[in-house]
């Protein structure tokens, strides 16, 4: 695995490989890897050409009293991981190369970005986004992949795509999950014992609305609150928010159709989780 630490030399790797017409898959990381990654990486290399991950803990996207100084890091350990998934190229820059002195341009996103975590989290959309528009550039991927774990970020990273004209395909991955239902975090590292015994709870909660759902109920109302209810039973949790919406356009209609997403954010003591399941035809939507 070759390791790239500056743009210019990401930049520079990128222009031979399209020259070449070397087919590039990207995988965008802030480190501390785990399988949910790895997947994306795997998928990557099974697709064929080159597979790029970058690791870089974007500043832009944590606000003022979020976790950015102890957001968990281990490089060591992730190119270890990266090298036994097969990745090809492991890139990596500081934050003063991506945001220098005099950076002050941002792509700001729309209405997907509004609700969910875009209401709990002021900014931190725009500074998804804006990392990522600069990551496409650097890399030049001719596919780039998501997991469907943070789903409203994949939902606007494919807004910006679309109405930016980047030239690549954006690929969504089924969230891994530990084996009691906890989907896979890089913040899972910050759960206590206690903590991390309750935090399937959450999990929990939004397969009781796909159960309702299962059963026939259509009332997005009636969906989340059978979700809250499982939650508030758990007794662990302090909600943000559990609600369910259509899993295209984020909207909150009073009834789904045919389907939907039940997406909801947690903390357990000072960690923030968050989780979503697809309701009915819309795992068939993800692509
Ligand atoms: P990070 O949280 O490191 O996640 C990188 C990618 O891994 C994202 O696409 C995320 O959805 C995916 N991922 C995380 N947990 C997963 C799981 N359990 N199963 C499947 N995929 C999972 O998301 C970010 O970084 C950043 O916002 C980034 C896009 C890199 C921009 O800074």
């Amino acid at each position: 695995m070759r390791r790239v630490e500056s743009i210019a030399e990401m930049r520079e790797l990128a222009r031979g490989w399209r020259a070449q017409k070397t087919w590039i898959g990207f995988v965008p990381t802030m480190g501390a890897l785990h399988a949910g990654h790895l997947s994306l990486v795997r998928q990557a290399k099974r697709d064929g050409g080159v597979a790029v991950v970058s690791i870089f803990v974007n500043p832009l996207q944590f606000g003022p009293n979020e976790d950015f100084t102890r957001y968990p890091r281990d490089f060591a350990g992730d190119a270890a991981r990266l090298e036994e998934a097969g990745a090809d190229v492991l890139f990596t820059t500081t934050p003063e190369e991506m945001y220098p002195k005099s950076f002050q341009t941002h792509v700001v996103p729309g209405l997907l970005a509004e609700p969910l975590c875009g209401a709990s989290r002021p900014g931190h959309f725009r500074g998804v986004t804006t990392v990522v528009a600069k990551l496409f550039h650097f890399v030049a991927p001719h596919q780039a992949y998501f997991g469907q774990k943070d789903f409203q970020q994949a939902r606007v990273l494919q807004q910006m795509v679309d109405d930016l004209g980047f030239d690549l395909v954006l690929r969504i991955l089924p969230t891994v999950r530990e084996a009691d239902g906890l989907a896979l975090s890089s913040r899972n590292h910050y759960l206590t014992a206690v903590e991390r015994a309750a935090a399937p709870a959450l999990h929990g909660a939004l397969q009781a609305v796909r159960e309702a759902f299962d059963r026939g109920e259509r009332a997005t109302a009636r969906l989340a609150a059978a979700g809250r209810e499982r939650l508030a039973r758990s007794g662990a949790f302090r909600l943000d928010y559990l609600e369910v919406r259509d899993d295209a356009t984020l909207a909150l209609p009073e009834r789904l159709a045919d389907g939907g997403v039940a997406a909801a954010a947690a903390f357990l003591g000072k960690t923030r989780l968050i989780d979503n399941v697809l309701l009915g035809d819309a795992a068939r939507r993800l692509g």
